[in-house]
């Protein structure tokens, strides 16, 4: 029997999708399980779809691979990833690739890729979104790794992957090491700040005007013809417009209100963090959903807590709903911009060289986060590859003024009627501190200056000077 382009071992829902996938598209594929069960399995219900190398031995799965063998392991995070790793390696040669295709926390990855570099082996940290259906028909694939493996990887990876309107495929090689892992990280961050986000324009059309969750959902939906075309805004129309089978309510309201998350998000605040790099907008998005799963917290305060709000007063609904579909957009852009911002960051500190307007390009389609938006960023570093930030680039800097009056009445009506919108209202905070000409950041100077002698910068002269607080107050130069 001819031998296997490649390999898939670990064959829950998304390896046995990504098996598949490499299939149809006309590679032999070796796949092996822990238990042979799920091989099996696979081969009985989809065996007619390609050509499967069945293998119940990991030795058998090795030796079914054409060299340099090419193995994706997809497998949970963690322990159970360097367990398979550690198991492969001594079956492997020198020049083979693994690829990790599972949202691995990107220090693991780098530490991965060091120690299989020593032992001559490709380590690829491959991110990988779009979900199960995405792993089937198409995902957006992000591998790392060295740029070596990338020749023979590339081209399987990407005849397997998502293609843009203009055929692209939605898959390169973003840069060495961890650097995959790290932008599947941030595309993760930006999917919970974007979720976050609809979540806020659902509660302000809910508690603004009154509308039911099936009305909103048709509001999204019919957002989802303009420039908030995206696959989140198309699912948050479903899922609004679901009734429960069981009590004839609204689906949504029966879903208990505590957002779950597996981590990703929690690593890219911890990342931002590290970096400096200040993502506000994923970071709000995160601690909301923290906030959420405060049940305790949560009714305590509801007895204690004063409002003081007023009801919202809306008289021109359909302006509202405008308003409200603007301030989402600029405030999209904003966590956009801040994800972006932290991929340059990680890129310098760790020297990958990412191009960002490739990222955009290949978040276009396949992934959670795929809409026409990406188009727009693509273009905004073909014009420009350095941009110091989205928000300057001419078509995105326009877009936010456009909506600008609109976003300052929104994150104005929620304050005032006590609807939490952290998202909306702290984007439009890191918008105003960006274009700020002045920040209070020389008062907290003048306040580290007085308790910790941390000296300030002058405006109007070189060097670094402190006040000599408790003498004198005359100014020295430190
Ligand atoms: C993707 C998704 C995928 C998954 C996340 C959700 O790109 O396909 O991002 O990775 O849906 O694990 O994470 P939470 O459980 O943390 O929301």
């Amino acid at each position: 029997m001819a031998l296997a382009q490649i390999g898939v071992t670990g064959l829950a829902v998304m390896g046995r999708n990504l098996a598949r996938n490499f299939a149809r598209n006309g590679f032999t594929v070796a796949v092996h399980n822990r238990s042979p069960q799920k091989m099996h399995s696979l081969i009985e219900d989809h065996g007619s779809e390609g050509e499967f190398i069945g293998c119940e031995s990991l030795q058998d799965f090795v030796d079914a691979l054409a060299q340099p063998r090419t193995i994706v392991v997809m497998v949970q995070a963690g322990g159970p990833t360097d367990a398979v790793i550690d198991a492969l390696v001594p079956l492997l040669d020198k020049g083979d690739i693994i690829v990790d295709a599972g949202n691995a926390h990107f220090p693991d990855t780098r530490r991965r890729e060091a120690a299989l570099r020593e032992q001559g082996i490709h380590f690829v940290g491959a991110g990988v979104s779009g979900g199960e259906e995405g792993a089937l028909l198409g995902p957006s694939i992000m591998p790392g790794g060295p740029a070596e493996s990338y020749e023979t990887l590339g081209p399987i990876l990407e005849k397997i992957a998502a293609k843009a309107e203009d055929g692209t495929p939605c898959c390169t090689h973003v840069g060495p090491d961890g650097a995959g892992h790290f932008v599947k990280m941030v595309h993760n961050g930006i999917e919970y700040a974007d979720m976050q986000l609809i979540g806020e324009a659902y509660s302000l059309l809910r508690e603004g005007l009154n509308l039911s969750p099936k009305e909103i959902g048709d509001i999204f939906a019919d957002w989802n013809t303009g420039d908030l075309d995206s696959f989140l805004i198309e699912v948050t129309a479903e899922v609004l417009k679901q009734t429960d089978a069981k009590t004839g309510k609204p689906l949504v309201d029966v879903i208990v209100d505590e957002a779950g998350q597996k981590g990703t998000g929690r690593w890219t605040v911890q990342s931002a963090l590290d970096l400096g790099a200040p993502v506000t907008g994923i970071a709000e998005a995160t601690f909301a959903r923290a906030i959420s799963s405060q049940r305790a917290q949560r009714e305590a305060a509801r007895e204690v807590l004063a409002a003081n709000a007023s009801d919202f007063h809306i008289k021109d609904r359909a302006g509202f709903i405008e308003d409200v579909r603007l301030a989402l957009y600029a405030s999209k852009v904003v966590a956009y911009a801040q994800g972006f911002d932290q991929i340059q960051a990680a890129s310098d500190e760790y020297g990958w060289d990412i191009n960002r307007g490739d990222m955009a390009k290949i978040w276009r389609e396949g992934c959670i986060i795929r809409a026409r938006f990406l188009d727009r960023i693509t273009e905004a570093y073909e014009r420009d590859a350095d941009l110091a930030t989205l928000l300057v680039d001419p078509y995105f800097a326009d877009a936010v003024a456009g909506g600008l009056s609109a976003w300052r009445r929104v994150v104005s009506q929620a304050a005032l009627a006590g609807v939490p919108a952290p998202a909306f209202s702290s984007s439009l905070s890191y918008y105003d501190s960006l274009r700020a000409e002045r920040l209070p950041a020389a008062v907290i100077q003048g306040q580290r200056d007085f308790f910790g002698a941390h000296t300030y910068k002058r405006v109007d002269a070189e060097g670094t000077f402190h006040t000599l607080w408790s003498g004198d107050r005359t100014e020295v130069e430190a």
